[in-house]
């Protein structure tokens, strides 16, 4: 068994999970292709009708079995317990996912660094997008070593924060890096507040213009709720397996998606209220988006835009470490509970596993594709879908209302399950069907 976390411990931890890359990068790149306003909308409802209720169904998961995602299905399942336990192996997923994220917090790293240099004037990012372009496309395909050492420092890092275990490693982590971050985009949109581009950026998000959506853009808002959620890929569950007892579980779920909302929104409103004050293109790709249409807006505020650089980039930094922490955990908690390794032996094998994955991304961007599809498009969805049909089909409503009863009420509570039983499977077969559709 693992410690427990301290009540806040938890939500910021989860919160910690949640709150990332996806935040930082899918949400605002996707809200600028798809519209804006309607585009939040659709992705507020969803996280609520589907994140949400399959959030809550691996929560149960996890803390009622206080174990890794092969152990709890393994103990919960009353019949067909081998068949079961093999959709804990759906971890494995984090494993795929973290060792390409940690790969990009890698160029936040460097990001950060080159920051710092523009600040004492030993290099500058462009006013020009162009140059900037060939600044990063410059970074990936010529400058390997760099891009390798900010890997390893990500490495090293999340695998360092993870061996001190849950406690002294992953909440101390969280506990600090999280208050830190909503400082640091506090401060940022503080400062966009003062800038014309702002009010357009609050049109832009908050002015829904429906015409704009089509079903590709549920597929996306439904894709990004779950992803950002980390539903589908053992995190949720590990961290629950170190719930405190009599948490109010309901309420710690609203606050995690509360703040992962709100995080999402700080970050657009930056992001866009920089992007329509300097014009540059709000239909951007991802690292587009962050890594080139943002840094040439900084250039433009010379030592200003260095400082706000920096500031920006150490929030994405934190946003990424304290997912990419709760990607590994699942994994070493189950070698640790299974095969009775130590937490040591256990990350050394996992980081072998992880290390090469990622220098293989790094070397061949379509392994990086590769493994960024089949996480996030096959393993993660089957990971969520089975999490509902279990609970919501394999485990006895009585044993579930028993958890559930001293926070939500009856009513509340037969919502969930209605929910948990048809519309989020349905939801997330949906996508899943036109995701691997679309190729
Ligand atoms: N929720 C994280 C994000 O939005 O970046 C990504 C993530 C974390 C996915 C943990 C999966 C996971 F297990």
């Amino acid at each position: 068994m693992n410690t427990t976390f301290s009540k806040i411990g938890f939500i910021l931890a989860v919160a910690g999970s949640a709150v990332g890359l996806g935040n930082a990068w899918k949400f605002p790149t996707m809200v600028g292709q798809n519209g804006g306003g309607a585009f939040i909308m659709l992705f507020i409802a969803l996280t609520l009708a589907v994140g949400f209720v399959i959030f809550l169904c691996e929560l149960y998961i996890g803390k009622k079995s206080q174990l890794d995602p092969v152990g709890a299905y393994y103990k919960l399942a009353s019949k067909n317990k081998k068949l079961w336990s093999l959709v804990g192996f759906t971890m494995i997923g984090a494993l795929l996912i973290v060792s390409f994220y940690s790969v990009i917090i890698g160029w936040i790293v460097y990001y950060i660094y080159f920051s710092i240099k523009t600040l004492f004037s030993f290099a500058s990012f462009n006013t020009d997008i162009k140059q900037n372009e060939l600044i990063f496309n410059n970074l990936l395909s010529n400058d390997l070593t760099s891009v390798i050492i900010c890997f390893s420092i990500v490495f090293f890092m999340s695998f360092y924060i993870v061996s001190k275990g849950v406690k002294n490693g992953i909440e101390k982590m969280n506990v600090f890096m999280m208050p830190a971050l909503f400082i640091l985009l506090l401060l940022m949109l503080i400062y966009s507040m003062n800038i014309d581009g702002f009010f357009k950026a609050c049109e832009f998000l908050f002015y829904p213009d429906f015409s704009k959506l089509n079903e590709n853009s549920i597929l996306n808002a439904l894709g990004l709720a779950c992803f950002s959620l980390s539903i589908g890929a053992g995190s949720i569950i590990t961290y629950s397996a170190s719930l405190p007892k009599k948490t109010n579980f309901i309420s710690s779920t609203l606050y995690i998606v509360f703040i992962n909302l709100l995080v999402g929104l700080m970050m657009g409103l930056i992001v866009f209220s920089f992007i329509f004050e300097f014009g540059a293109n709000s239909n951007e790709q991802g690292a587009g988006l962050i890594f080139i249409s943002l840094t040439s807006l900084f250039a433009k505020l010379g030592i200003l835009g260095s400082i706000l650089a920096i500031l920006f980039f150490i929030a994405l930094f934190f946003a990424g470490i304290t997912s990419a922490v709760s990607m590994i955990e699942p994994f070493c908690f189950f070698l640790i509970n299974r095969f009775s390794f130590s937490r040591k032996k256990a990350l050394i094998l996992i980081g072998f596993i992880v290390y090469f994955l990622g220098i293989c991304c790094i070397l061949q961007g379509r392994i990086f594709d590769i493994l960024d599809y089949i996480s996030s498009n096959i393993i993660m969805p089957l990971g969520a879908f089975f999490a509902t049909i279990f609970v919501g089909y394999f485990i006895k409503k009585e044993d579930l209302y028993a958890e559930f009863s001293p926070y939500l009420k009856k009513s509340l509570f037969e919502l969930w399950y209605f929910f948990a039983r048809v519309i989020a499977p349905l939801a997330v077969i949906i996508i899943a069907f036109f995701n691997f559709y679309k190729g």
